[in-house]
């Protein structure tokens, strides 16, 4: 039987302390921020470490809602010129330089990408795993810079060294993934879907995925509940997901949950998984792990 010796209990006061109060958002953001600056976020977020899952739902799953979305919605006179595309809160950048390179794979050009999040380690990291995975033509077209969500026009455009007028109505397809949440903690999901709207061109869409607050068994939830407050562990419902978009003037054209494998499955798990989707599916689909919103600007009248 395992014995506590000293450290274990040093070790679990430290679990079980709640930070200091989060009036003030800043605080808040804080913890975030540093949180998603640690190794530990790196070894999450980027290709060689993530897990199999990721990879498994970038070519399937999430692949095929960014497809989808591309063939379907996005005008055919804009897939020829190439596609525009951001992601916010893009971590290391795995799924932009994934989408990127499966574009150009199925032969729709890509003008340029852009990935943005607040951490300057996940930030350096998104450039080295481009440098590593994308072509010297495809690293032309592709810009990773420090920018949060709160203040995401003013640090792109001093990042980028680039006029607003340059981003602003630009953007075909803009994603993000498992950060949007992060917007509900600190109550401004409001501005930053208004500032998202403002960032898409006419028709353009914007795609979200992430956490299923009626997914039961998430390992983070669990740690995340001994050790912070409640706004910080929040999860959205799809409703609150969904409303900051539509509050913004887009349109919603899917609400849903989705998706039974964790990003940081193994080989094994991920085929299980794979194979019991379609029995989860119709027994529990509002309890899959993910939530997936995806909204569209509507066209401007000339
Ligand atoms: C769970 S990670 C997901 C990363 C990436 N989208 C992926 O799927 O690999 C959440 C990301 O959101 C970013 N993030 C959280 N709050 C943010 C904020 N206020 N502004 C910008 N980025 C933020 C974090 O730095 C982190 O990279």
């Amino acid at each position: 039987m395992h014995r506590p010796i000293a450290g274990d209990w040093v070790q679990l006061s430290t679990v079980m302390t709640k930070p200091a109060s989060y009036d003030n958002p800043s605080v808040l953001k804080g913890e975030f921020l540093e949180e998603y600056s640690s190794d530990d976020s790196l070894r999450r977020y980027t290709k060689e470490t993530a897990g199999n899952g990721i990879s498994y739902l970038l070519d399937h799953d999430y692949g095929e809602i960014y497809f989808g979305v591309i063939e379907n919605q996005i005008p055919k006179s804009r897939v020829q010129k190439g596609i525009r595309l951001w992601e916010f809160g893009c971590g290391a950048g795995m799924n932009l330089i994934h989408l990127v390179s499966s574009l150009e794979r199925r032969g729709v050009a890509v003008q340029y990408a852009l990935g943005t999040d607040f951490s300057e380690a996940l930030i350096s990291a998104a450039k080295q795993q481009a440098q590593r995975y994308l072509t010297p033509e495809q690293n032309r077209k592709v810009r990773f810079c420090v920018a949060s969500h709160e203040n995401l026009i003013e640090e792109t455009t001093k990042g980028l060294e680039v006029p607003a007028e340059t981003l602003l109505g630009s953007f075909d397809v803009m994603v993000g993934v498992n950060t949007i949440r992060y917007c509900h903690r600190l109550k401004n999901e409001n501005d930053v879907a208004a500032t998202i709207a403002s960032l898409l061109a006419d028709r353009g869409v914007c795609i979200v995925i992430d956490m299923n607050d009626k997914f039961p068994a998430f390992r983070s939830r669990f740690r995340d509940r001994l050790a912070k407050e409640a706004e910080a562990y929040y999860l959205p419902s799809l409703e609150e997901y969904a409303r900051p978009f539509s509050s913004a003037g887009l349109q919603i054209l899917k609400r849903e949950h989705f998706c039974w494998i964790p990003h940081s499955a193994g080989a094994g798990l991920t085929t299980a998984m794979r194979a019991l989707t379609p029995v989860l599916n119709t027994i529990a689909p509002s309890r899959a792990m993910r939530s997936l919103v995806i909204s569209q600007k509507s066209e401007r009248r000339p």
